[in-house]
């Protein structure tokens, strides 16, 4: 089965936000601190995760991206890993990861069947990147790339987030480490959810809304159509089937704002 929305897109991709947590502060991410976390049972357990899966695949969705926060903070998140990976139909499964717990865990989540990782680096700096996550260490991040590079979790992609350009000389420097070591850079604009700033991912395929064909669902059980619309529908009131449905039925031909949500809480 494959399902196409009001403007003809077909809907094939889901974007999975297991916490809202995360072991970094990004300046263009999350506030300092305040920010109010998600409670244990509001966030949807592994089966609650895996029946939406179930009806997305049925639906047809083929392609997971599992996000946060950060995904590596999530309990048991390579046994999660591995029941998506075992749902028949599931062709393209990834995660988008700070990297900074990558070296502990690249190996399992390969077995588990994750396919590849997305990293995020800034700057190759190690005291810009401790100012840009408020407190991180670069050389984390970078231990966890070569892991995953070793677990075959590749193509390995670097997420680098740009204020205005690729010029800039954090981005130059990022692009010249990946293209030392193998790795596919994409440059992600500064957004501003909250304003509508939004633009497309330079080297990806995010944020064309010509050709979007992502579902988002987040870590409390929400079906979002659209990263850039404060619509969202809930899984555990309608059921999976139903929320999918609606979701894809009203999912805007272009996004403007979104002023009820932040990007560590659905996930990029
Ligand atoms: N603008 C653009 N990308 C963002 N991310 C988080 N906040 C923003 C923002 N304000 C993205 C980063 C990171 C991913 C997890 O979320 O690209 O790599
Ligand atoms: Fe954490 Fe990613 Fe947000 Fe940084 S951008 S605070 S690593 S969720």
């Amino acid at each position: 089965m494959s399902m196409l929305d009001r403007y003809n897109r077909k809907i094939n991709y889901l974007r999975i936000s297991v916490t809202d947590r995360c072991n970094l502060r990004c300046t263009y991410c999350m506030p300092a601190d305040g920010v109010s976390l998600l409670s244990h049972n509001e966030v949807l357990s592994f089966e609650e995760i895996i029946v939406v899966v179930k009806e997305a695949v049925r639906l047809g969705i083929d392609k997971i991206r599992i996000t946060g926060g950060e995904p590596l903070v999530r309990k048991g998140i390579s046994s999660l890993v591995k029941m998506i990976a075992e749902v028949q139909g599931v062709r393209d499964l990834a995660m988008t990861t700070n990297g900074i717990l990558l070296e502990k865990f690249a190996e399992d989540l390969a077995d588990a069947g994750l396919q590849r990782v997305n990293v995020s680096l800034d700057t190759m700096s190690p005291q810009r990147f401790y100012e840009i996550t408020r407190g991180g260490n670069i050389s984390d991040v970078l231990k966890g790339i070569e892991a995953a590079k070793k677990a075959g979790l590749s193509p390995v992609k670097i997420n680098c987030v740009v204020n205005n350009t690729p010029d800039e000389e954090d981005a130059r420097a990022v692009a010249e480490y990946c293209h030392k070591n193998g790795l596919d850079i994409r440059y992600i604009h500064m957004m501003d959810l909250n304003a509508g700033k939004f633009s497309v991912v330079e080297g990806g395929d995010g944020g064309n809304c010509k050709t979007c064909n992502r579902l988002r669902l987040t870590a409390n059980g929400k079906i979002m159509p659209c990263l850039f619309s404060d619509k969202e529908i809930d899984v555990r009131s309608l059921g999976a089937e139903n929320a999918i449905k609606k979701a894809i039925e009203q999912k805007p031909e272009c996004g403007s704002v979104n002023n009820d949500h932040h990007f560590y809480n659905i996930g990029g």
